[in-house]
């Protein structure tokens, strides 16, 4: 164990925040169950996936993956009449997919994501006023009764403990805003009510967890829908599509 340990602690500095973290943290948890799951992939790591993701990612994942992360938003605003009176803000935009759906919401469309790459694909489809590189967390702190409508698609499977986001979250929607978000689940039914990292890096949560974060930060829960998000290894990642708004 103790050679273990050294070699994670090797490894982790030599990789510098970067590539492999989440995965190598997944590993590490694993194999030393020291302190536990880290709380969320390091900006490094999100940074570098997204970059060299990014050319390929609306092929991979509308077309190999069957992504359907803009759909499950779109399901969750069903109904609603697309006024373009709303403040929107796409917290981890990635290339853009989800501004055709919110677009039609919105007076001024905002774009965040900490990938330069992402960032530039989305602006190639000219849904977005503004498309910002920043860390969402970051971002959100100046951000006090900013926007009416904030949505994440498929963004939460790079955060596990959700405590400070949803409390951001909440501080930077008006009242009445609305906050449509997807969860990847999955969970062993022993933890519905934490969250975990997956050998492929990325956190699940369960239903109960997402539900009491929420909750505690101040949302009321409208619309909680459990669907399949896309493909993963031949097989349906099922997951949670999530409405809430402040009172
Ligand atoms: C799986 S992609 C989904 C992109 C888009 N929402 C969609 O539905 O196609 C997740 C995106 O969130 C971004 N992201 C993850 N964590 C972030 C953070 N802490 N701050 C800003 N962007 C983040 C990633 O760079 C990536 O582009």
């Amino acid at each position: 164990m103790a050679r273990v340990a050294t070699m994670v602690k090797t490894l982790r500095e030599q990789e510098r925040g970067h590539f492999c973290r989440s995965q190598l943290d997944y590993w590490a948890t694993m194999m030393l169950g020291n302190g536990g799951v880290p709380t969320r992939a390091s900006n490094g790591y999100v940074e570098k996936t997204s970059d060299d993701y990014a050319d390929n990612f609306d092929d991979q994942l509308l077309g190999k993956l069957s992504y359907r992360g803009p759909e499950l938003i779109a399901g969750l605003l069903g109904g609603r009449q697309a006024t373009k009176a709303f403040d929107v803000l796409d917290g981890g935009c990635g290339t853009g997919l989800c501004g055709p759906v919110l677009r039609p919401y919105a007076r001024r469309l905002t774009g965040v994501d900490l990938s330069a790459r992402m960032l530039a694909n989305a602006a190639q489809r000219g849904d977005y006023d503004d498309l910002v590189k920043s860390e969402l967390t970051a971002y959100l702190r100046g951000r006090f009764g900013s926007f009416d409508l904030v949505a994440m698609a498929d963004t939460l499977i790079y955060f596990g403990d959700l405590v400070e986001l949803f409390s951001l979250v909440r501080k930077s929607l008006r009242q009445r805003g609305l906050f449509l978000f997807t969860v990847e689940t999955s969970l062993a039914p022993a933890n519905q009510d934490g969250f975990g990292l997956c050998p492929s890096g990325r956190y699940r949560h369960g239903a109960g967890y997402v539900d009491g974060v929420l909750q505690s930060a101040g949302f009321n829960i409208v619309q909680m829908h459990e669907g399949v998000l896309r493909k993963e290894f031949g097989e349906s990642a099922h997951g949670l599509a999530i409405s809430a708004t402040t009172s």
